[in-house]
């Protein structure tokens, strides 16, 4: 087991405070409160990055939602994707005929938020969208098209409010510019 590394400090630039998020965060509760009124809403995130944003968005929505979770295992060559997603737990609740939203921490090359939205609308929800905290567009390989967007961010990783390296710094309450080479191994 690796010992926790020493934060906030040594991480990085602070990219966006948690006052920027909180702000932002009730932004987007209250477009998605708007655009669902009156529907029978399925918020679905994948764990566990999306928890912290998950948490706050939910709250900043003020009509009724039922919320559930997946979680997956990617298989590449590189941690970052590109390999084969396979889901490790399945959702609860049940699509078809639903409002379905799916929250995201990031998109990054497209292909885990397109690999998610094909499953989920095989179940044939009544609408299927996307709502993502963070956008990194210039890195997009496979085309999404998320309806809310939280941040547009430049091309570099992000660590913090549920995104990790290593699994580390999700803990974080705001996020932070990260550059792995400057994290120096044991
Ligand atoms: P994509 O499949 O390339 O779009 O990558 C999306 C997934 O990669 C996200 O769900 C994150 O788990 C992870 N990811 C991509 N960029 C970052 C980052 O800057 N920080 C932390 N995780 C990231
Ligand atoms: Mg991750």
């Amino acid at each position: 087991m690796t010992s926790p590394r020493p934060w906030p400090r040594d991480i990085g630039p602070i990219l966006l405070t948690e006052a920027e998020i909180r702000q932002r965060v009730a932004e987007l509760g209250i477009q998605i409160s708007h655009d669902y009124a009156g529907k029978d809403l399925v918020v679905i995130g994948i764990l566990k990055g999306i928890v912290f944003f998950m948490a706050d968005l939910l709250r900043a929505i003020t009509i009724p939602v039922t919320v559930d979770f997946l979680a997956i295992s990617r298989y590449g060559p590189t941690e970052q994707t590109h390999g084969v997603v396979k889901f490790t737990k399945d959702l609860s609740e049940p699509l078809a005929g639903r409002h379905v939203l799916f929250v995201e921490d990031i998109i990054d090359s497209g292909f885990t938020t397109h690999f998610i939205m094909r499953t989920l609308s095989l179940r044939q929800p009544a609408s299927l969208n996307i709502c993502i905290l963070l956008n990194r567009p210039r890195r997009r390989i496979i085309e999404v098209e998320p309806t809310y967007v939280g941040f547009e961010i430049p091309d570099y990783y992000v660590v913090g409010y549920g995104l990790d390296f290593k699994e580390q710094y999700r803990n974080l309450p705001y996020i932070v510019k990260f550059d792995p080479d400057q994290i120096s191994e044991g």
